[in-house]
Protein backbone atom coordinates (compact mmCIF):
# COMPACT_ATOMS: atom_id res chain seq x y z
CA UNK A 1 0.00 0.00 0.00
CA UNK A 2 1.54 3.55 -0.81
CA UNK A 3 1.00 6.64 1.11
CA UNK A 4 0.65 9.22 -1.33
CA UNK A 5 -2.28 11.25 -1.56
CA UNK A 6 -2.91 9.27 -4.54
CA UNK A 7 -1.66 5.72 -3.22
CA UNK A 8 -5.16 4.06 -3.21
CA UNK A 9 -4.72 2.11 -6.30
CA UNK A 10 -1.17 1.13 -5.67
CA UNK A 11 -0.08 -2.59 -4.11
CA UNK A 12 3.57 -1.47 -3.46
CA UNK A 13 4.72 1.77 -2.34
CA UNK A 14 7.02 4.37 -5.12
CA UNK A 15 10.84 3.08 -5.83
CA UNK A 16 13.13 5.73 -3.54
CA UNK A 17 15.01 6.66 -7.01
CA UNK A 18 12.11 7.07 -8.95
CA UNK A 19 10.42 8.65 -5.94
CA UNK A 20 13.22 11.82 -5.83
CA UNK A 21 13.39 11.54 -10.15
CA UNK A 22 9.83 12.44 -10.40
CA UNK A 23 9.76 15.09 -7.57
CA UNK A 24 9.64 18.90 -8.48
CA UNK A 25 9.22 19.97 -4.80
CA UNK A 26 13.25 21.09 -4.94
CA UNK A 27 12.54 24.05 -7.40
CA UNK A 28 8.48 24.44 -7.75
CA UNK A 29 8.22 25.24 -3.73
CA UNK A 30 8.91 29.08 -4.99
CA UNK A 31 5.35 28.90 -6.18
CA UNK A 32 4.38 28.52 -2.92
CA UNK A 33 2.39 32.36 -2.42
CA UNK A 34 0.50 31.42 -5.53
CA UNK A 35 -0.43 27.96 -4.55
CA UNK A 36 -2.03 29.14 -1.41
CA UNK A 37 -3.57 32.00 -3.13
CA UNK A 38 -4.95 30.05 -5.97
CA UNK A 39 -6.54 27.66 -3.30
CA UNK A 40 -7.90 30.12 -0.88
CA UNK A 41 -10.08 31.37 -3.97
CA UNK A 42 -11.16 28.00 -4.58
CA UNK A 43 -12.27 27.31 -1.43
CA UNK A 44 -13.82 30.39 -1.51
CA UNK A 45 -15.74 29.61 -4.39
CA UNK A 46 -16.24 25.72 -3.47
CA UNK A 47 -18.33 27.36 0.11
CA UNK A 48 -19.76 30.18 -2.07
CA UNK A 49 -20.96 27.51 -4.62
CA UNK A 50 -22.39 25.47 -1.84
CA UNK A 51 -20.33 22.53 -2.35
CA UNK A 52 -18.28 22.71 0.90
CA UNK A 53 -19.36 24.57 4.09
CA UNK A 54 -18.37 27.97 4.49
CA UNK A 55 -17.17 26.60 7.72
CA UNK A 56 -15.06 24.10 6.15
CA UNK A 57 -14.03 27.07 3.87
CA UNK A 58 -12.59 28.95 6.83
CA UNK A 59 -10.84 26.19 8.81
CA UNK A 60 -9.04 25.89 4.83
CA UNK A 61 -8.52 29.81 4.70
CA UNK A 62 -7.07 29.80 8.29
CA UNK A 63 -4.99 26.82 7.88
CA UNK A 64 -3.49 28.13 4.47
CA UNK A 65 -2.94 31.22 6.12
CA UNK A 66 -0.98 29.65 8.61
CA UNK A 67 1.19 27.25 6.52
CA UNK A 68 1.92 30.62 4.29
CA UNK A 69 3.20 32.45 7.50
CA UNK A 70 5.46 29.55 8.46
CA UNK A 71 6.57 28.98 4.53
CA UNK A 72 7.22 32.86 4.86
CA UNK A 73 9.19 32.21 7.96
CA UNK A 74 11.56 29.45 6.67
CA UNK A 75 9.91 27.59 9.31
CA UNK A 76 8.06 24.84 6.80
CA UNK A 77 9.63 21.29 6.08
CA UNK A 78 9.18 20.33 2.36
CA UNK A 79 8.62 16.95 2.40
CA UNK A 80 10.06 15.03 -1.18
CA UNK A 81 7.77 11.99 -0.71
CA UNK A 82 4.87 14.89 -0.91
CA UNK A 83 6.41 15.60 -4.57
CA UNK A 84 5.45 18.83 -5.26
CA UNK A 85 4.48 22.31 -3.54
CA UNK A 86 0.43 21.29 -4.12
CA UNK A 87 0.23 18.08 -2.39
CA UNK A 88 3.16 19.53 0.46
CA UNK A 89 0.39 22.29 1.22
CA UNK A 90 -2.82 20.02 0.91
CA UNK A 91 -1.02 17.39 3.57
CA UNK A 92 0.05 19.87 5.77
CA UNK A 93 -3.58 21.51 5.99
CA UNK A 94 -5.06 18.33 6.29
CA UNK A 95 -2.69 17.31 9.21
CA UNK A 96 -3.76 20.53 10.65
CA UNK A 97 -7.59 20.76 10.51
CA UNK A 98 -8.40 17.53 9.41
CA UNK A 99 -11.10 16.37 7.21
CA UNK A 100 -11.61 19.63 5.69
CA UNK A 101 -8.75 19.80 4.32
CA UNK A 102 -9.22 16.66 2.51
CA UNK A 103 -12.26 18.93 0.83
CA UNK A 104 -10.09 21.30 -0.82
CA UNK A 105 -8.83 19.34 -3.73
CA UNK A 106 -12.81 19.29 -5.08
CA UNK A 107 -13.40 19.83 -8.54
CA UNK A 108 -10.02 20.56 -9.01
CA UNK A 109 -6.92 18.76 -10.39
CA UNK A 110 -2.80 19.41 -9.87
CA UNK A 111 -3.33 19.41 -13.72
CA UNK A 112 -5.21 23.00 -13.42
CA UNK A 113 -3.69 24.36 -10.51
CA UNK A 114 -0.17 24.23 -11.62
CA UNK A 115 -1.27 25.79 -14.45
CA UNK A 116 -3.04 28.80 -12.12
CA UNK A 117 0.19 29.06 -10.25
CA UNK A 118 2.47 29.32 -13.48
CA UNK A 119 -0.04 32.04 -14.72
CA UNK A 120 -0.10 33.67 -11.47
CA UNK A 121 3.73 33.55 -11.31
CA UNK A 122 4.23 34.85 -14.77
CA UNK A 123 2.38 37.45 -14.19
CA UNK A 124 4.15 38.88 -11.12
CA UNK A 125 7.75 38.50 -12.72
CA UNK A 126 6.51 40.35 -15.46
CA UNK A 127 5.44 43.08 -13.96
CA UNK A 128 8.93 43.05 -11.73
CA UNK A 129 10.97 42.75 -15.04
CA UNK A 130 8.44 45.88 -16.14
CA UNK A 131 10.12 47.58 -12.81
CA UNK A 132 13.57 46.73 -13.66
CA UNK A 133 13.11 47.94 -17.40
CA UNK A 134 12.30 51.40 -16.51
CA UNK A 135 14.85 51.75 -13.94
CA UNK A 136 17.60 50.87 -16.81
CA UNK A 137 15.87 52.87 -19.21
CA UNK A 138 15.94 55.82 -16.49
CA UNK A 139 19.49 55.34 -16.27
CA UNK A 140 20.13 55.42 -19.99
CA UNK A 141 18.19 58.26 -20.07
CA UNK A 142 19.87 60.32 -17.58
CA UNK A 143 23.83 59.53 -19.09
CA UNK A 144 22.48 60.52 -22.44
CA UNK A 145 21.57 63.93 -21.22
CA UNK A 146 24.91 64.48 -18.95
CA UNK A 147 26.25 63.69 -22.14
CA UNK A 148 24.27 65.31 -24.79
CA UNK A 149 27.30 67.04 -26.86
CA UNK A 150 29.61 64.73 -27.07
CA UNK A 151 30.47 63.47 -30.07
CA UNK A 152 32.06 59.93 -31.10
CA UNK A 153 32.49 57.92 -34.40
CA UNK A 154 29.35 55.83 -35.38
CA UNK A 155 30.34 52.38 -36.80
CA UNK A 156 29.49 50.28 -39.23
CA UNK A 157 31.33 46.83 -39.96
CA UNK A 158 33.52 47.70 -36.75
CA UNK A 159 35.12 50.54 -39.38
CA UNK A 160 34.45 54.26 -38.45
CA UNK A 161 31.66 55.53 -40.48
CA UNK A 162 30.12 58.97 -39.68
CA UNK A 163 30.21 61.20 -36.67
CA UNK A 164 27.16 60.54 -34.02
CA UNK A 165 26.26 61.63 -30.77
CA UNK A 166 26.84 59.50 -28.04
CA UNK A 167 23.76 60.27 -27.03
CA UNK A 168 22.52 58.94 -30.10
CA UNK A 169 24.01 55.69 -29.44
CA UNK A 170 23.03 55.15 -26.09
CA UNK A 171 18.67 56.26 -27.39
CA UNK A 172 19.39 53.24 -29.60
CA UNK A 173 19.44 50.88 -26.59
CA UNK A 174 16.23 52.74 -25.03
CA UNK A 175 14.42 52.05 -28.21
CA UNK A 176 14.89 48.57 -28.06
CA UNK A 177 14.11 48.60 -24.60
CA UNK A 178 10.75 50.53 -25.41
CA UNK A 179 10.13 47.31 -27.43
CA UNK A 180 11.27 44.99 -25.01
CA UNK A 181 8.50 46.58 -22.40
CA UNK A 182 5.96 46.21 -24.56
CA UNK A 183 6.81 42.83 -25.64
CA UNK A 184 6.54 41.49 -21.59
CA UNK A 185 2.67 43.69 -21.98
CA UNK A 186 1.98 41.23 -24.38
CA UNK A 187 3.37 38.63 -22.26
CA UNK A 188 1.62 40.01 -19.00
CA UNK A 189 -1.91 39.76 -21.25
CA UNK A 190 -1.28 35.86 -21.78
CA UNK A 191 -0.57 35.35 -18.71
CA UNK A 192 -3.50 37.28 -17.33
CA UNK A 193 -5.75 34.68 -18.40
CA UNK A 194 -7.33 31.99 -15.61
CA UNK A 195 -7.38 28.41 -16.03
CA UNK A 196 -8.80 27.24 -13.01
CA UNK A 197 -11.61 24.97 -13.27
CA UNK A 198 -10.47 22.92 -16.40
CA UNK A 199 -10.22 19.69 -13.70
CA UNK A 200 -7.64 17.17 -14.93
CA UNK A 201 -8.60 17.96 -18.63
CA UNK A 202 -12.05 17.82 -19.42
CA UNK A 203 -13.93 20.78 -16.97
CA UNK A 204 -15.72 19.44 -13.49
CA UNK A 205 -18.96 17.41 -12.53
CA UNK A 206 -19.13 20.37 -9.95
CA UNK A 207 -21.50 23.25 -10.57
CA UNK A 208 -17.89 25.56 -9.78
CA UNK A 209 -17.90 29.63 -10.19
CA UNK A 210 -15.30 30.02 -12.31
CA UNK A 211 -15.28 33.76 -12.95
CA UNK A 212 -15.68 33.97 -9.60
CA UNK A 213 -12.02 32.45 -9.21
CA UNK A 214 -11.11 34.48 -11.89
CA UNK A 215 -12.71 37.82 -9.98
CA UNK A 216 -11.01 36.76 -6.56
CA UNK A 217 -7.61 36.93 -8.20
CA UNK A 218 -7.82 39.96 -10.46
CA UNK A 219 -7.88 37.66 -14.08
CA UNK A 220 -8.33 39.78 -16.88
CA UNK A 221 -9.76 37.41 -18.58
CA UNK A 222 -10.47 33.14 -18.59
CA UNK A 223 -9.59 30.07 -20.41
CA UNK A 224 -12.55 29.03 -22.60
CA UNK A 225 -11.24 25.74 -23.24
CA UNK A 226 -10.32 23.02 -20.77
CA UNK A 227 -7.82 20.79 -22.28
CA UNK A 228 -6.04 24.32 -23.86
CA UNK A 229 -6.14 25.56 -20.08
CA UNK A 230 -3.93 22.58 -18.58
CA UNK A 231 -1.93 21.91 -22.06
CA UNK A 232 -0.56 24.98 -23.13
CA UNK A 233 3.00 26.75 -22.00
CA UNK A 234 2.60 29.42 -24.35
CA UNK A 235 2.63 32.06 -21.66
CA UNK A 236 6.15 30.54 -20.40
CA UNK A 237 7.63 30.26 -24.17
CA UNK A 238 6.55 33.79 -24.81
CA UNK A 239 8.24 35.18 -21.69
CA UNK A 240 10.86 33.08 -22.48
CA UNK A 241 11.13 34.53 -25.97
CA UNK A 242 10.57 38.62 -24.64
CA UNK A 243 13.20 37.50 -22.11
CA UNK A 244 15.88 36.12 -24.83
CA UNK A 245 15.19 39.38 -27.42
CA UNK A 246 15.83 41.40 -24.45
CA UNK A 247 19.09 39.63 -23.49
CA UNK A 248 20.27 39.48 -27.19
CA UNK A 249 19.94 43.54 -27.00
CA UNK A 250 21.98 43.49 -23.40
CA UNK A 251 24.50 41.53 -24.90
CA UNK A 252 24.94 44.00 -27.63
CA UNK A 253 25.43 46.96 -25.47
CA UNK A 254 27.68 44.46 -22.90
CA UNK A 255 30.18 43.74 -26.03
CA UNK A 256 30.22 47.44 -26.78
CA UNK A 257 30.93 48.47 -23.33
CA UNK A 258 33.66 45.79 -23.23
CA UNK A 259 35.37 47.34 -26.41
CA UNK A 260 34.84 51.19 -25.29
CA UNK A 261 36.59 50.46 -21.99
CA UNK A 262 39.26 48.33 -23.85
CA UNK A 263 42.55 50.44 -24.30
CA UNK A 264 42.24 50.24 -27.78
CA UNK A 265 39.36 52.65 -27.63
CA UNK A 266 39.48 53.99 -24.18
CA UNK A 267 36.04 55.90 -24.80
CA UNK A 268 34.46 55.04 -21.11
CA UNK A 269 35.74 54.46 -17.92
CA UNK A 270 33.63 51.97 -15.50
CA UNK A 271 33.18 52.18 -11.65
CA UNK A 272 36.18 50.39 -9.80
CA UNK A 273 33.34 49.27 -8.27
CA UNK A 274 31.84 47.63 -10.84
CA UNK A 275 35.13 46.04 -12.18
CA UNK A 276 37.37 43.27 -11.22
CA UNK A 277 41.02 42.21 -10.90
CA UNK A 278 43.49 39.53 -12.16
CA UNK A 279 44.80 37.11 -9.33
CA UNK A 280 48.58 37.23 -10.99
CA UNK A 281 48.49 40.46 -13.18
CA UNK A 282 48.16 43.29 -11.19
CA UNK A 283 47.62 45.96 -13.77
CA UNK A 284 44.39 44.35 -14.96
CA UNK A 285 40.60 45.91 -14.26
CA UNK A 286 38.33 43.68 -15.99
CA UNK A 287 34.26 44.75 -17.05
CA UNK A 288 32.84 41.29 -15.37
CA UNK A 289 29.31 42.13 -15.63
CA UNK A 290 29.50 42.80 -19.05
CA UNK A 291 31.04 39.86 -19.61
CA UNK A 292 28.23 37.81 -18.09
CA UNK A 293 25.43 39.46 -19.09
CA UNK A 294 26.53 38.78 -22.50
CA UNK A 295 27.34 35.12 -21.40
CA UNK A 296 24.11 34.60 -19.51
CA UNK A 297 22.47 35.44 -22.57
CA UNK A 298 23.49 32.30 -24.14
CA UNK A 299 21.68 30.43 -21.07
CA UNK A 300 18.09 32.41 -21.72
CA UNK A 301 18.11 31.39 -25.25
CA UNK A 302 19.11 27.93 -24.23
CA UNK A 303 15.55 27.50 -21.89
CA UNK A 304 13.72 29.33 -24.39
CA UNK A 305 14.56 26.39 -26.82
CA UNK A 306 14.17 23.73 -24.40
CA UNK A 307 10.96 24.74 -24.06
CA UNK A 308 9.71 25.03 -27.58
CA UNK A 309 11.12 21.60 -28.01
CA UNK A 310 9.71 19.87 -24.36
CA UNK A 311 6.13 21.22 -25.80
CA UNK A 312 6.64 20.39 -29.58
CA UNK A 313 5.71 17.00 -29.77
CA UNK A 314 3.22 16.56 -26.87
CA UNK A 315 -0.37 15.01 -26.97
CA UNK A 316 -2.93 16.54 -25.56
CA UNK A 317 -3.49 17.34 -22.55
CA UNK A 318 -1.19 17.18 -19.24
CA UNK A 319 1.73 14.88 -19.65
CA UNK A 320 4.67 15.23 -17.02
CA UNK A 321 7.08 16.38 -19.21
CA UNK A 322 5.52 20.02 -18.67
CA UNK A 323 6.56 19.77 -15.41
CA UNK A 324 10.09 20.32 -17.81
CA UNK A 325 8.76 24.19 -17.39
CA UNK A 326 9.32 25.70 -14.02
CA UNK A 327 13.36 25.49 -13.84
CA UNK A 328 14.13 27.29 -17.10
CA UNK A 329 11.62 29.92 -16.31
CA UNK A 330 13.05 30.64 -12.83
CA UNK A 331 16.63 30.57 -13.98
CA UNK A 332 15.49 33.16 -16.76
CA UNK A 333 13.41 35.36 -14.42
CA UNK A 334 16.48 35.77 -12.00
CA UNK A 335 18.73 36.35 -14.85
CA UNK A 336 16.88 38.85 -16.55
CA UNK A 337 16.47 40.59 -13.35
CA UNK A 338 19.74 40.50 -12.26
CA UNK A 339 20.93 41.37 -15.47
CA UNK A 340 19.12 44.30 -15.82
CA UNK A 341 19.71 45.72 -12.12
CA UNK A 342 23.39 45.63 -12.45
CA UNK A 343 23.49 47.13 -15.71
CA UNK A 344 21.61 50.63 -14.35
CA UNK A 345 24.43 50.29 -12.22
CA UNK A 346 27.32 50.00 -14.84
CA UNK A 347 25.30 52.63 -17.15
CA UNK A 348 25.10 55.06 -14.39
CA UNK A 349 28.90 54.45 -13.32
CA UNK A 350 30.18 54.95 -16.40
CA UNK A 351 32.50 58.11 -17.42
CA UNK A 352 32.89 59.23 -21.10
CA UNK A 353 36.23 60.09 -22.51
CA UNK A 354 35.01 62.57 -24.36
CA UNK A 355 38.32 63.62 -25.47
CA UNK A 356 39.66 60.18 -26.65
CA UNK A 357 36.10 59.87 -28.57
CA UNK A 358 36.71 63.47 -29.96
CA UNK A 359 40.28 62.05 -31.45
CA UNK A 360 38.45 59.46 -32.80
CA UNK A 361 36.32 61.25 -35.18
CA UNK A 362 39.05 64.08 -35.50
CA UNK A 363 41.94 61.20 -36.91
CA UNK A 364 40.09 59.62 -39.18
CA UNK A 365 38.08 60.37 -42.62
CA UNK A 366 34.59 60.37 -41.08
CA UNK A 367 33.47 63.58 -42.43
CA UNK A 368 33.98 61.59 -46.22
CA UNK A 369 30.83 61.38 -46.82
CA UNK A 370 29.88 65.28 -45.45
CA UNK A 371 32.60 65.77 -48.35
CA UNK A 372 30.84 64.21 -50.98
CA UNK A 373 27.30 65.96 -49.97
CA UNK A 374 29.10 69.08 -49.45
CA UNK A 375 29.77 69.21 -53.58
CA UNK A 376 26.14 67.67 -53.99
CA UNK A 377 24.50 70.54 -52.74
CA UNK A 378 26.70 72.89 -55.22
CA UNK A 379 25.48 70.67 -57.82
CA UNK A 380 27.20 67.93 -58.42
CA UNK A 381 25.84 64.31 -58.91
CA UNK A 382 26.21 61.98 -55.75
CA UNK A 383 27.76 59.25 -57.89
CA UNK A 384 30.55 61.59 -59.22
CA UNK A 385 31.05 63.60 -55.41
CA UNK A 386 31.57 59.95 -54.15
CA UNK A 387 34.17 59.73 -56.58
CA UNK A 388 35.64 62.78 -55.77
CA UNK A 389 35.68 62.32 -51.82
CA UNK A 390 37.32 58.94 -52.23
CA UNK A 391 40.14 60.35 -54.14
CA UNK A 392 40.44 62.70 -51.46
CA UNK A 393 40.65 60.08 -48.93
CA UNK A 394 43.38 58.52 -51.49
CA UNK A 395 45.52 61.53 -51.85
CA UNK A 396 45.44 62.06 -47.72
CA UNK A 397 46.27 58.64 -47.49
CA UNK A 398 49.20 58.57 -49.47
CA UNK A 399 50.44 61.88 -47.55
CA UNK A 400 49.52 60.46 -44.65
CA UNK A 401 47.03 63.06 -43.73
CA UNK A 402 43.70 63.70 -42.91
CA UNK A 403 40.94 65.36 -44.89
CA UNK A 404 41.09 68.93 -42.98
CA UNK A 405 44.66 69.35 -43.40
CA UNK A 406 44.54 69.24 -47.30
CA UNK A 407 45.39 72.76 -48.49
CA UNK A 408 42.21 74.51 -50.36
CA UNK A 409 44.56 74.32 -53.83
CA UNK A 410 44.59 70.44 -53.40
CA UNK A 411 40.63 69.98 -53.15
CA UNK A 412 40.46 72.62 -56.09
CA UNK A 413 42.48 70.34 -58.12
CA UNK A 414 39.94 67.67 -57.02
CA UNK A 415 36.67 69.61 -58.55
CA UNK A 416 36.59 73.62 -58.27
CA UNK A 417 33.14 73.32 -56.59
CA UNK A 418 35.41 73.39 -53.43
CA UNK A 419 35.65 76.63 -51.45
CA UNK A 420 36.91 77.81 -48.11
CA UNK A 421 33.42 76.59 -46.79
CA UNK A 422 34.73 72.98 -47.06
CA UNK A 423 36.73 72.80 -43.62
CA UNK A 424 33.46 73.77 -41.37
CA UNK A 425 31.58 71.24 -43.51
CA UNK A 426 33.47 68.29 -42.47
CA UNK A 427 34.02 69.45 -39.04
CA UNK A 428 32.73 66.61 -36.76
CA UNK A 429 29.83 69.57 -35.18
CA UNK A 430 28.92 70.36 -38.82
CA UNK A 431 28.80 66.42 -39.44
CA UNK A 432 26.20 65.89 -36.58
CA UNK A 433 24.25 68.82 -37.11
CA UNK A 434 23.57 68.62 -40.24
CA UNK A 435 22.06 64.89 -39.94
CA UNK A 436 18.81 65.96 -38.61
CA UNK A 437 16.10 64.25 -40.65
CA UNK A 438 13.72 62.64 -38.79
CA UNK A 439 15.59 60.11 -36.20
CA UNK A 440 18.77 61.39 -37.01
CA UNK A 441 22.03 62.01 -34.54
CA UNK A 442 21.34 65.90 -35.13
CA UNK A 443 21.10 67.53 -31.54
CA UNK A 444 18.05 69.07 -32.61
CA UNK A 445 16.93 65.25 -33.14
CA UNK A 446 18.29 63.73 -30.05
CA UNK A 447 16.79 66.73 -27.93
CA UNK A 448 13.64 65.40 -29.37
CA UNK A 449 14.26 61.49 -28.77
CA UNK A 450 15.26 62.46 -25.22
CA UNK A 451 12.04 63.98 -24.61
CA UNK A 452 10.05 61.68 -26.22
CA UNK A 453 12.16 59.00 -23.93
CA UNK A 454 10.80 60.58 -20.98
CA UNK A 455 7.33 60.62 -21.95
CA UNK A 456 7.41 56.83 -22.09
CA UNK A 457 9.44 56.61 -19.46
CA UNK A 458 6.29 58.40 -17.71
CA UNK A 459 3.42 56.12 -19.53
CA UNK A 460 5.64 52.89 -18.44
CA UNK A 461 5.39 53.77 -14.96
CA UNK A 462 2.06 54.46 -15.41
CA UNK A 463 1.67 51.10 -16.38
CA UNK A 464 4.40 49.30 -13.82
CA UNK A 465 1.66 51.06 -10.84
CA UNK A 466 -1.33 49.60 -12.92
CA UNK A 467 0.44 46.37 -12.63
CA UNK A 468 1.11 46.04 -9.27
CA UNK A 469 -2.27 47.46 -8.04
CA UNK A 470 -3.73 44.28 -9.73
CA UNK A 471 -1.18 41.49 -8.12
CA UNK A 472 -3.18 39.52 -5.34
N1 LIG B 1 4.41 18.86 -10.33
C1 LIG B 1 3.54 18.80 -11.45
C2 LIG B 1 4.03 19.81 -12.52
O1 LIG B 1 4.79 20.63 -12.17
C3 LIG B 1 2.14 19.16 -11.04
C4 LIG B 1 1.08 18.55 -11.90
C5 LIG B 1 1.11 17.07 -11.76
N2 LIG B 1 0.01 16.44 -12.36
C6 LIG B 1 -0.02 15.10 -12.50
N3 LIG B 1 -1.07 14.60 -13.01
N4 LIG B 1 0.99 14.34 -12.21
O2 LIG B 1 3.67 19.73 -13.66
Amino acid sequence: MSEKLWGGRFAKSTDEMINEFQASIAFDKRMYREDILGSLAHAKMLAACGIITAEDSEAIAEGLKEILAQIDAGQFDFDLDLEDIHMNIEKRLTDKIGEAGGRLHTARSRNDQVALDTHLYVRREVAAVHELLVELQTAIVETAEKYREVIMPGYTHLQRAQPILFAHHLLAYFAMLVRDFARFQGVYERADIMPLGAGALAGTTFHIDREMVARELNFGSLYHNSLDAVSDRDYIMEFLAAASILMVHLSRLSEETILWCSREFSFVELDDAHCTGSSMMPQKKNPDVSELVRGKTGRVIGHLMAMLTTVKGLPLAYNKDLQEDKEGLFDTIDTVKFSLAVYARIIRGMKVREENMRRAVTEDFSGATDLADYLVKKGMPFREAHAVAGRAVHDCLGKNIWLKDMSLADFQALSPLFAEDVYEAISPETCVKNRNSLGGTSFTQVAEQLKTAKELIKAEENIVNEESAKQV
